[in-house]
């Protein structure tokens, strides 16, 4: 018996704020903490409601630094930070007005808050 061995299950938080900002200056924040099995999968759900957004994208902001550019559609992939490299991807549906964030294989330093802007705003 060579696999007895104990499974150690670790969860990774990921601080989630959306915040959606018109060209009306109005606003709409929502926070919450998602909690998320380590190597799972997860969805950061983002949505929107002005009707004319053609630009979307996810920023990471890591504790006391600037906004990082994360993931916006069609981004080449060498430009996705390395830790998520291969691991991120969102699809905007203009329908719906979501552009949720699927990430992959959650590691414990995926924990940062991820931000959703309507517009490049850093
Ligand atoms: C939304 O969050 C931003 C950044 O944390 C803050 O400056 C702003 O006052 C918040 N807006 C509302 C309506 O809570
Ligand atoms: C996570 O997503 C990957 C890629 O889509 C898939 O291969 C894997 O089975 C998924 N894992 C779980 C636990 O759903």
């Amino acid at each position: 018996m060579e696999n007895a061995m104990m499974h150690r299950v670790l969860y990774t938080a990921l601080l989630l704020c959306v915040s959606t900002e018109t060209s009306q200056g109005q606003s709409v924040n929502q926070s919450s903490v998602l909690i998320v099995k380590e190597e799972g999968n997860t969805t950061i759900p983002c949505s929107y409601k002005d009707a004319t957004v053609q630009f979307i994208l996810w920023y990471i902001q890591n504790h006391n630094q600037a906004p990082q550019i994360l993931y916006y559609e069609h981004m080449d992939a060498t430009s996705v930070p390395a830790s998520f490299r291969n691991r991120i991807s969102a699809k905007h549906d203009k329908d719906k007005k979501t552009f949720d964030l699927q990430i992959t294989r959650v590691l414990l330093s995926d924990s940062s808050m991820f931000l959703c802007a309507l517009n490049p705003t850093v």
